[in-house]
């Protein structure tokens, strides 16, 4: 038997609790909860043909879409399969064996897990114990000038909170040597971005994906930014094809209807006002987010509520395993809301 790298029989294994959620109010994984623009699945069925599905990708439109969207020159980013292909091109290009990576805790879990499989030594800074709020000052503390990676969910999942531009800014100051990711995965709810600071700093990585507000996470699409010197390198360290076609072309619909998904986004928003509401209302402690879910506090029944609501069809997800007693739901519209507060009555102890 191959005898595996030491550092993949160290890892921890990953296992998203992610089977039979099809036809069930999935308000679990940050998802859109009512699907993508229907121009994107129109588009798709124009565009198919026998003809698409034996060629190897091509981009071009694609890249020329991308572009327009995101006002970014062509040089200044990679597509790529979500922002998890994002991380790991990353990590590939820029940390070695033993490396230090600085993350976050609690965060997204794919940081470690690519950082962890290259080999390198991750180092994680806790966000603020009583308002979860993100440790400017430790973080800017811990960097040192071999520290390879920099890896920033903005707003953070699962906490929600968020920082501004000063504060990245000052953490870009800080480690000149060292890939700074900022993962704005749910942009579209919070509406403040480091992409307009690419030019300036060329430790700036950006990464934005399709999966959350645009409803496309089955087709794992996403962006890299950064200085085009850098995307050079990263496109190095990228398989050609990792974007698959029918990616490729339901991005460029997606793009085109900017309306369906700031809707989408400003509908999001207010169920979770909606949520503040209910948890206020029902004595249940929450953390303000600025992205679309809620951590609030479940107590030592943060599973069994978790299970209860998934036997009425309500997905939630427990994060107790790294914040005790807490459980992340996602804001969708102000119906769904509703319904998850009729479950969530019907199982509170
Ligand atoms: C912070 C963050 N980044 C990225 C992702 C996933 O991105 P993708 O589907 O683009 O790989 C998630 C999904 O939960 C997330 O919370």
């Amino acid at each position: 038997m191959p005898k595996p790298r030491p550092a993949v029989i160290k890892m921890a294994p990953y296992s998203p609790p992610s089977s039979g959620r099809e036809g069930k109010l999935r308000l679990d994984f940050n998802e859109n909860t009512v699907g993508c623009s229907p121009r994107v699945l129109q588009f798709l069925r124009q565009k198919l043909s026998e003809e698409q599905l034996t060629i190897y990708p091509e981009y071009e439109k694609t890249r020329e879409a991308l572009s327009l969207y995101f006002q970014i020159p062509e040089n200044q980013f990679l597509i790529t399969n979500g922002t998890d292909e994002a991380i790991q091109v990353l990590i590939n290009t820029y940390a070695d064996n033993n490396d230090d990576v600085i993350i976050l805790r609690p965060s997204y879990a794919m940081y470690k897990f690519y950082a962890e499989v290259a080999g390198a030594k991750v180092r994680e800074i806790s966000y603020r114990k009583s308002d979860l709020a993100f440790p400017v000052k430790s973080l800017i503390a811990k960097i040192r000038p071999t520290t390879k990676a920099v890896l920033i969910s903005n707003p953070n999942n699962p906490t929600g909170t968020a920082i501004g531009i000063g504060d990245i800014i000052r953490i870009l100051e800080a480690a000149p040597n060292s890939a700074v990711l900022i993962d704005e995965a749910y942009y579209e709810f919070y509406g403040v971005t480091a992409l307009r600071l690419i030019d300036q700093y060329p430790n700036l990585f950006v990464s934005r994906t399709f999966s959350k507000a645009f409803g496309m996470a089955a087709m794992r699409i996403g962006v890299l930014f950064s200085q085009a010197g850098n995307v050079k390198f990263m496109h190095k360290a990228q398989s050609p094809y990792s974007v698959n076609t029918l990616a490729a072309l339901a991005v460029r619909a997606a793009v085109e209807d900017k309306t369906y998904v700031e809707n989408y986004a400003l509908n999001a928003v207010e169920a979770r006002d909606r949520l503040y509401e209910g948890f206020t209302k029902r004595g249940i402690k929450y953390y303000p987010s600025q992205a679309n879910f809620v951590l609030f506090e479940a107590g030592q029944n943060a599973v069994a509520i978790r299970d209860a609501l998934r036997s009425k069809g309500v997905l939630v997800r427990d994060r107790s395993y790294e914040l005790p007693g807490t459980v992340r739901v996602t804001a969708g519209t102000a119906a769904q809301v509703a319904r998850f507060f009729r479950a969530l009555d019907e199982v509170l102890p």
